[in-house]
């Protein structure tokens, strides 16, 4: 029998690549979609037709426990999130709902429908938990490249929910025996990657330059320093380490780090403009409290999964101008369907 997979975050970036991978594996995938009319959710509808979608959503306990019992999942992957950094100043008690909260709601319905409990702990055949941690977890970092031992210090609403059921997901895995989970996942982008982050900004902006469509790009923080790679790499990751024998945590990223100036400059280079005639920085994009510097230590993941990332930065960077172009000179609406390739 196939194997059954349920996916939140389904309508997001890495849901819509984790549910390719998964389906070209064999897998029945499910999706965990909200709302009552989710423009989202047709986007799923086109692109995976073959992903089966149940209600619910990460605020609402009953809901999950629903939709655990009704797909009866052989590998839960908890990507649903408020995943804008900045959003989370802004709406820090909801991103604490979601992003912190949700996954200790997700974990007590696979915990509930498993019947584990304190005096039950979990046996062979169990669901498998996977939780989407993040980079921005090290926030102020103490040391650099970034490994599994590395202490958190979270500079953003965001990193401190994200921490929270990171050591949530560790704790389930040490009080209920329970296969959990943590992948800490450095920045990771493709042409699906929402308009609101840096590198899909950029690469839409330069299509509407190259297009005649904008004369400039606002940006802020330009000396930041991310770890970037492929979203498309990345979900293979979080699929390794479900079927390792043993349930542990990883570090995911590409050990190689460039600033959003060095991001910019490539770009438009790939696109042959020059980015100095563009790019006006503007001091109202800047954060409140900034993570400066990312760069990953994924020697874990290389020699224990065999994990290796197949795209570089420049590959990266080039294969999504080149997407927006196409898409832009298609009259293509970045939010629409059509903005999924
Ligand atoms: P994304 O594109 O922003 O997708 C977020 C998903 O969360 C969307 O499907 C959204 O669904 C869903 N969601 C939001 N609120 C929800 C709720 N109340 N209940 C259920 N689902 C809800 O994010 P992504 O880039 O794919 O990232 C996936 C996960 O990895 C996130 O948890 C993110 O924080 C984490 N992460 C991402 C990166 C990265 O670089 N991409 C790095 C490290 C960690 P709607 O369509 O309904 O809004
Ligand atoms: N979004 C955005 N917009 N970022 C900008 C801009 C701008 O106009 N100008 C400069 N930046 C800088 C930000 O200050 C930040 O330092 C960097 O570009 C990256 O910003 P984002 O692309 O928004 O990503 P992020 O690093 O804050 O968060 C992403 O990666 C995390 C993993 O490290 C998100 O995907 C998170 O969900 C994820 O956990």
């Amino acid at each position: 029998m196939a194997r059954r997979a349920l996916i939140t975050g389904i309508t997001g970036q890495d849901g819509s690549y984790l549910a390719e991978w998964l389906l070209s594996q064999g897998y029945e995938v499910w999706g965990l979609a909200r709302g009552q009319a989710n423009p989202r959710v047709s986007r799923v509808r086109k692109l995976l037709q073959d992903v089966q979608l149940v209600r619910g959503d990460l605020l609402d306990q009953g809901s999950l426990i629903s939709a655990v019992e009704k797909v009866q999942p052989d590998e839960v992957y908890n990507l649903g999130a408020i995943s804008f950094v900045p959003m989370s100043w802004e709406q820090a008690e909801l991103t604490a709902e979601v992003t912190g909260m949700g996954v200790l709601r997700m974990l007590e319905a696979i915990r509930v429908c498993s019947g584990i409990s304190s005096s039950r702990t979990a046996g062979s055949g169990q669901i498998r938990f996977y939780q989407a941690s993040s980079s921005e977890m090290f926030g102020q970092v103490r040391e650099t490249p970034q490994s599994e031992t590395t202490p958190f210090h979270p500079r953003s609403p965001y990193g401190v929910a994200k921490a929270y059921g990171h050591f949530l997901t560790q704790n389930y895995r040490e009080s209920y025996g329970m296969y959990a989970v943590s992948g800490i996942l450095f920045n990771h982008e493709s042409p699906r990657r929402g308009a609101e982050f840096v590198t899909r900004k950029v690469s839409l902006g330069v299509a509407r330059i190259k297009l005649g469509l904008a004369a400039e790009l606002r940006l802020g923080n330009m000396e930041a320093r991310r770890d970037w790679g492929y979203a498309g790499d990345y979900v293979r990751a979080m699929h390794l380490m479900l079927q390792a024998g043993a349930p542990e945590d990883y570090v995911i990223g590409t050990g190689r780090t460039h600033s959003v100036r060095e991001l910019v400059e490539a770009a438009f280079s790939a696109a042959d403009l020059d980015w100095e005639r563009y790019v006006v920085c503007d001091q109202s994009l800047h954060r409140p409290a900034e993570v400066d510097l990312l760069c990953a230590d994924p020697k874990k993941a290389r020699v224990q999964l065999g994990w290796e990332p197949t795209v570089s930065f420049e590959e990266l960077v080039a294969m999504m101008v080149e997407s927006d172009v196409k898409l832009l000179s298609s009259g293509g609406d970045p939010d629409q369907d059509s903005s999924w390739p």
